[in-house]
């Protein structure tokens, strides 16, 4: 159990890591360019900007390179057998960008529909704030690299991680609140 656990996180990790290094890194010049939809509401808002999907997208990117370096030492180590962002048919770069990119585009497409529901930026959306980024990330990686994502991603798989995922976004997020990084805990 404990390292189905592990191993989902380790499938999830580029996705996980965008999130937070949105937050971190993101700023300046918003997405929806500060343009309103016909509701007289911001497209997206303030919080989704170019600078956060630049440096979300790329972080994941190089965390998910990482681990592929070093996926046999992580594997000695920890003893565990980590499947490898990679597949006969599906490239290890598009595998890795579907996660860490889905995972934005996920968080970015529920901006548009918190504001459409009249949520303020940054107002909590429970549930919905906290897997977004989980089903963005499944959806980009069913789209494009198929054959990888349904050879690991299984029923028990896909179970742990939507159970495990509000945890591991709400303990990251109370953190990145504690730290000055978010601007609520959520
Ligand atoms: N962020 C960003 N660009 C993104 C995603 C996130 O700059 N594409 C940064 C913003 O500073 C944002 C913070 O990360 O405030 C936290 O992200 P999130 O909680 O997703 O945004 P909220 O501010 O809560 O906005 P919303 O109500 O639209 O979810
Ligand atoms: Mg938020």
């Amino acid at each position: 159990m404990i390292e189905t656990i592990i191993v989902a996180i380790w499938l999830m990790l580029p996705a996980y890591i965008s999130n937070p290094l949105a937050a971190l890194f993101g700023g300046g010049k918003p997405i929806d360019c500060g343009i309103n939809f016909k509701d007289g509401r911001r497209l997206l808002g303030d919080g989704k900007t170019y600078r956060g999907l630049l440096f979300g997208i790329i972080g994941g990117l190089v965390v998910g390179i990482i681990q592929m370096i070093f996926i046999s030492n992580i594997s000695n180590l920890l003893q565990i057998s980590f499947p490898p962002f990679s597949h006969p048919s599906s490239s290890t770069i598009i595998i890795i960008l579907s996660l860490s990119g889905g995972a934005l585009f996920g968080d970015m497409f529920k901006s548009f529909f918190k504001r459409r529901m009249g949520f303020k930026r940054g107002q909590s959306f429970p549930i919905v704030d906290q897997l977004d980024f989980v089903i963005g990330a499944w959806i980009a990686a069913f789209i494009f690299v198929r054959p990888w994502f349904m050879m690991y991603f299984n029923t028990k798989i896909i179970l742990i991680i939507l159970f495990i995922s509000p945890i591991i976004h709400l303990v990251v997020n109370i953190f990145g609140f504690l730290i000055g990084v978010k601007k609520e805990p959520w």
